[in-house]
């Protein structure tokens, strides 16, 4: 299922209550092309070409949230699991989607082996899909996030960074340490390294941290050594000390952090509470 240097296809999506642009190409039906809009079923995400037929489809369709088990909720959003093997029409639907925001020259067909975890908000008509990440159900490679999307009228919001600190929670509920697939999107690297750093200075200026090692970070976050070092390397955090190597919090670093939280409290962003999350890692 390989295309490679496909031009954009599809001119204009409607979405819920949104209008909008895809990014890339994305392999829906030829014909779609041709129309001005294409119309997305925001929960079964079964797409139209014309209006008629997508209004037709909406007073029969009964779906109203993600299909699968709601493992998450606070007061804002909900998160849902749905099993690719199970639900493969709808994951698929969901990747055709993605698709068209990802510059991946491939699409997977086969989601038998992924679960989607898919991040909505709630109101009387429903749950919206907002953004998810797939998993594999056994990764070789240890990843805990294999595709990331905030769906583009949600993007800069803070959803991406709970996403992302959605699937450490997990990784931390599995007592492993994970890592995303890579390669990473220039987005999605953008998203990891402030989410990383983050995470990583928020532990260090707890007192008692100052002497902590690489690896007992790695361990309190669920993020690998390799990705804890390669954080420290990049924003020149370790130095050479009587033979040791030390991590050190610069200004420039403590500044960045502080400017975060200034940013993060007038966004009014939230966070995964941890104690929300009803989920066992699956056997
Ligand atoms: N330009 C510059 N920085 C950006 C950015 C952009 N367009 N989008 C995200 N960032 C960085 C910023 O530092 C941002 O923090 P800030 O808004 O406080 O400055 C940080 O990432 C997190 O932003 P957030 O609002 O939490 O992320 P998001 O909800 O917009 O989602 C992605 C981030 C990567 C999931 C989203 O851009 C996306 O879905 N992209 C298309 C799909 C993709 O590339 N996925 C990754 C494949 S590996
Ligand atoms: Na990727």
């Amino acid at each position: 299922p390989t295309e490679i240097h496909r031009v954009r296809n599809l001119n204009r999506l409607q979405m819920g209550k949104y209008d909008v642009e895809p990014w890339y190409f994305s392999p829906y039906p030829e014909s779609f092309s041709d129309v001005d809009m294409v119309y997305i079923d925001e929960f079964c995400l079964s797409y139209f070409d014309n209006q008629r037929a997508f209004e037709r489809h909406r007073t029969k369709c009964t779906l109203v949230h993600p299909p699968g088990n709601e493992i998450y909720r606070d007061d804002n959003i909900s998160f849902f699991e749905v099993d690719g093997r199970r639900q493969r029409t709808w994951c698929r639907n969901l990747c055709l989607l993605s698709k068209l925001f990802l510059d991946h020259k491939t699409l997977y067909y086969d989601v038998d082996p992924f679960l989607f975890y898919c991040m909505c908000t709630r109101d009387e008509t429903g749950c919206h899909l907002v953004g998810y990440f797939s998993k594999e159900k056994d990764s070789a490679e240890g990843y805990n996030l294999a595709c990331i999307l905030t769906l583009p009228q949600y993007q800069r919001h803070g959803f991406g960074r709970l996403l992302i600190q959605f699937s450490y929670e997990l990784s931390k509920r599995e007592g492993k340490l994970g890592s995303p697939e890579k390669p990473l999107s220039d987005l999605g690297l953008l998203g990891y390294r402030q989410y990383w750093l983050e995470t990583l200075v928020r532990l260090l200026l707890e007192p008692g941290k100052e002497a902590i090692s690489e690896n007992e970070l790695a361990v309190a976050t669920a993020m690998t050594e390799k990705d804890v070092h390669e954080t420290l390397v990049v924003y020149n955090m370790l130095r050479y000390h009587k033979g040791n190597w030390v991590i050190v919090l610069t200004d420039y670093v403590i500044d960045e952090y502080n400017k975060r939280l200034e940013k993060a409290k007038v966004k009014g962003e939230r966070k995964i509470d941890p104690s929300r999350l009803q989920w066992k890692p699956p056997v």
